[in-house]
């Protein structure tokens, strides 16, 4: 590929900027941003007051991600989010980030994942034991519910129970603010006063977090084998363990990053069941040969639910969890052939490369009989990257994969879920891609 200056990048391509020449709110944004997927691998865009380079090229994604990643950072987005996540694993950078991902990368090893596939499966066995036939639910709520349960249960050892209906509401918010915060407007939206509303859902959250630490540093920090008693025991190189403050972000962190992806990951994978009846019954006939209705799916039933990780797969193609990542040049560098100078923003967008003809046969289809093991083996490493790629990869993608396939399972060995037509079904590209009017569907008993 030949060498071009930033000029013909931009002269050549800005044209297609007034169309996306708006702060990103909305299903309006992000089917537009697909639209630039006509112009291939990489095209400049100016995002409200703010330039950005698109990067839609699976090979190209890779070299920012992996392969030269050393020449890029979170940078700047990351640094107004601060405020609301502190300095953790999401959000730091170089030795800092380092020190953490060897801390906490040990809670999602393979010994672990027996006692939390038994988690998983008996929480939602619970939560979904309170449903009623014909019931008409916000199924993302629950989701979120009995995501949150999950994550502070396997990492925490803590059951939120009681909590379960507030905090996700109060992170809802928070995220919100992220998005606030991470726009290229943040220093005017900052100023609004409708910002109270974050300030007293962070302090509740705060306060949530300082108890579960509070308490475990009470008893002693008997190592309960979590990632609390991890991070408890931390030490740095001069023998200092871990402040309150420093755990609370990571907590928050775990704890935000834990449920609010696998919660719309859920949410989307049931509302395509609910308008794909051939997938829907393909599914059952699986989780029915291999779990049945009177037994709950075990770590071992994972494995050979393969269907039903073939739908999760899928949905989460078409509705990538984490639809979008930024990152920012730290020095000129060359991308695929392409000038991106120091301080450029890159964007590399799940929604936009898992949706490209390239390399999805009729893309905008939910089928998840493509997913063969001959077409993962052909498919670029980077056409699908629902959970990023190189260092800075989604430490719980094992975990992940496992809760969408137990939870599918383990929900529709009973339930089977309609999606209520007069609901209005939109997308709400935030930091995650959510459903912006939540997710109103009929639950049936099977
Ligand atoms: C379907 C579910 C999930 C999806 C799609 C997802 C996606 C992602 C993506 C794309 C990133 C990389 C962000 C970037 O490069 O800027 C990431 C990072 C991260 N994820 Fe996930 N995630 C999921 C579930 C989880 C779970 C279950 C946990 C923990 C229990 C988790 C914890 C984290 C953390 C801590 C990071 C930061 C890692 C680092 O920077 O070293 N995620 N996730």
């Amino acid at each position: 590929m030949s060498l071009v200056s930033k000029q013909q990048i931009t002269g050549e391509r800005k044209l297609v900027a007034p169309t996306i020449k708006i702060v990103p709110v909305g299903g309006f944004f992000i089917r537009n941003l697909l639209k630039l997927q006509s112009f291939k691998d990489i095209v400049y865009v100016k995002l409200g007051i703010s330039d950005f380079y698109l990067i839609t090229n699976p090979d190209m994604i890779k070299e920012v991600l992996v392969t030269k990643q050393r020449d890029f950072i979170k940078g700047e987005f990351l640094q107004r989010t601060k405020k609301v996540f502190g300095e953790g694993l999401l959000t730091s950078e170089g030795n800092f980030h380092h020190r953490e991902r060897r801390l906490v990368q040990p809670a999602f090893h393979h010994d672990h994942i027996e006692s939390y596939a038994k988690i998983m499966v008996s929480y939602a066995d619970q939560v979904t034991s309170e449903w009623k036939d014909r019931e008409i639910l916000d199924i993302h709520s629950e989701m979120e519910r009995l995501t949150m349960r999950i994550v502070a249960k396997c990492l925490f050892n803590a059951d939120l129970e009681s909590e379960s209906k507030t905090l996700p509401k109060d992170l809802t918010l928070m995220i919100d603010y992220f998005s606030r915060l991470s726009s290229p407007l943040a220093k005017i939206l900052q100023k609004l006063p409708t910002n109270k509303k974050y300030d007293l859902a962070l302090k509740r959250i705060d306060k949530m977090m300082y108890e579960l630490i509070e308490s475990r540093r009470s008893q002693g920090n008997n190592d309960e084998g979590d990632l609390l008693s991890m991070l408890l025991s931390a030490k740095d190189e001069t023998g200092a363990g871990m402040s309150d403050t420093q755990l609370r972000d990571e907590v928050l962190i775990l704890f935000a990053a834990g449920h609010e992806t696998t919660a719309n990951a859920l949410t989307w994978t049931w509302y395509l069941l609910s308008q794909n009846p051939t997938v829907e019954k393909k599914m059952h006939s699986e989780v029915d040969a291999i779990i049945g209705k009177g037994s709950l799916p075990t770590a071992s039933d994972y494995e050979k639910l393969e269907y039903t990780t073939k739908v999760f797969s899928e949905s989460m193609r078409l509705y990538p969890p984490a639809w979008v990542l930024v990152r920012q040049s730290l020095e000129d560098c060359i991308i695929g052939g392409y000038y991106i100078p120091k301080g450029s923003g890159v964007v590399m967008s799940q929604f936009v490369t898992h949706r490209d003809p390239r390399f999805f046969e009729k893309p905008e289809e939910f089928y998840p009989e493509r997913w063969t093991s001959d077409m993962k083996e052909k498919l670029p490493k980077f056409a699908y990257f629902p959970f990023g790629g190189g260092p800075r990869s989604c430490v719980g993608e094992p975990f992940a994969w496992m809760e969408g396939a137990l939870l599918l399972a383990t929900i529709s060995r009973k339930w089977k879920m309609n999606h209520i037509k007069s609901h209005r079904v939109e997308m709400l590209p935030r930091i995650t891609l959510r459903p912006k009017y939540g997710m109103k569907m009929q639950l049936i008993q099977r």
